[in-house]
């Protein structure tokens, strides 16, 4: 074992573990079994059932060995919050599912100590990064009887722009921070003129967006640079991380970072398992230390058992089950060097890119390669469908080293410099 997956080893609270496929079926279809069965009880309040059985066949003999398909029919529906304790008791069984997923990722993942956090399995990162900036908005509103006009949402001029939709819906003001055009990270100055001028301007509450690995670059917010600029213009502030894509990224490359629970001010993360776990669409997740989910708990849900506070509503179980499925079948170790194979794949493109002189950015650490679009000839950015960072003036375009990104691409991408 490398010994930088040592390390990494080091760190783990023995949650996460690996699981044979067998041991996988079993589990699911005990938690299956444990939730309310439509057809063979007496269940007539639900305004929810299996899928239909006309379209979606319920006898197909290969279900018995397919337990995600299985909990898409049965279609278990996990509203609510169920770290909070009090959930819909007609899905108790495949919530338990959800609720160890969630332990992986805040207690293996973003080293969380257990039972300090809240969270559940959101639709993606855009709505895990609008539940954080809901709940804090309300915070500010409730705790500090902040206006919407005094709280604005800050983030670094490379953050995805579901900060600015979060911004949009709450009618809160959203200021972008300058990077370096090189290294990508938050330029410093520019940072302490922008909070000089919101003070200015009445801004007192902010809810700032730190990232772990952006769309486009891969970069990597330094938490102490946002605390050390609040802190300094003494600030009222939260830290949320998007992690959405490098949530399952970066915390296995052997980097240190404080982009997780472990640094005291960072209160939230989002995670996206529909992006480097390749679980099915719907499978967001969002992190949030306890004491904070009551700002947006909504009384109003009297119907539902524990009341609702998440932005969703209503979501599939199947979603938190695909989630847990693709981590157990790795557990930490097996992740671990998946990751790494796929980071070791992308640091070989840079190093084919230098010996080309051609400019690119890459965050240590990371499977994305942004490379300047004038470096790089039309013909092979088609070729291979790299993704540039505006479809009608592009200054970057990116190389994702994902699973199907395989060694023989890599080497057919590389040969077509020459
Ligand atoms: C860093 C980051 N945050 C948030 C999102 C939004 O995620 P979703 O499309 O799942 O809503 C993305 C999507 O690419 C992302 O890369």
């Amino acid at each position: 074992m490398p010994a930088q997956t040592q390390t990494i080893m080091a760190m783990n609270t023995n949650v996460w573990k690996k699981l044979s496929r067998e041991e996988i079926k079993e589990r699911v279809f005990h938690a299956i079994d444990n939730n309310v069965n439509f057809i063979e009880s007496d269940v007539i309040g639900i305004p929810g059932s299996r899928l239909d059985p006309r379209v979606f066949y319920q006898d197909a003999p290969f279900l018995s060995d397919a337990p995600f398909l299985t909990s898409l029919i049965r279609n278990p529906n996990h509203i609510g919050c169920h770290t909070l304790g009090d959930s819909e008791p007609f899905f108790a069984g495949t919530q338990a599912i959800e609720l160890e997923t969630l332990r992986i990722c805040a207690e293996d993942i973003l080293r969380a100590t257990p039972q300090s956090y809240d969270g559940y399995v959101a639709s993606g990162g855009t709505e895990a990064n609008i539940q954080a900036a809901w709940i804090y908005r309300n915070y500010f509103q409730q705790e500090k009887g902040a206006k919407p006009e005094e709280i604005a949402v800050l983030c670094s001029a490379d953050n995805h722009y579901s900060a600015a939709k979060a911004a949009n819906l709450l009618n809160l003001r959203f200021i972008r921070v300058n990077v370096d055009e090189d290294t990508r990270k938050i330029d410093k100055t520019h940072l302490d003129q922008t909070l000089i001028r919101l003070k200015k301007e009445g801004i007192k509450h902010l809810i700032v967006v730190a990232n772990m690995m952006t769309t486009m670059f891969g970069s990597v917010d330094d938490t102490d640079t946002y605390v050390e600029a609040l802190k300094a213009k003494d600030m009222d502030y939260f830290i949320h991380v998007d992690g959405a894509y490098g949530g399952f990224v970066f915390p296995f490359c052997g980097e240190s970072h404080g982009l997780d629970f472990s640094h005291p001010e960072i209160t939230s993360v989002t995670l996206d398992a529909h992006k480097m776990v390749q679980a099915p669409y719907g499978t967001g997740v969002f992190l949030i230390r306890k004491g904070f989910m009551k700002y947006v708990r909504n009384s109003e849900a009297s119907y539902v058992k524990g009341l609702d506070a998440t932005l969703i509503g209503s979501r599939s179980g199947a979603n938190a089950i695909a989630i847990w499925m693709i981590l157990s079948t790795y557990g930490k170790q097996g992740w671990t060097e998946k990751i790494q194979t796929l980071i070791e794949r992308a640091n070989r493109i840079a190093r084919a890119l230098d010996s080309h002189s051609i400019r690119y950015f890459q965050e240590r650490g990371s499977n994305i390669v942004a490379i300047r679009a004038e470096d790089i000839s039309r013909d092979i950015v088609n070729a291979f469908h790299l993704v540039p960072d505006d479809h009608d003036n592009p200054k970057w375009v990116k190389v994702v080293v994902m699973e199907h990104v395989t060694d023989e691409k890599v080497d057919r991408f590389l040969r077509a410099f020459h």
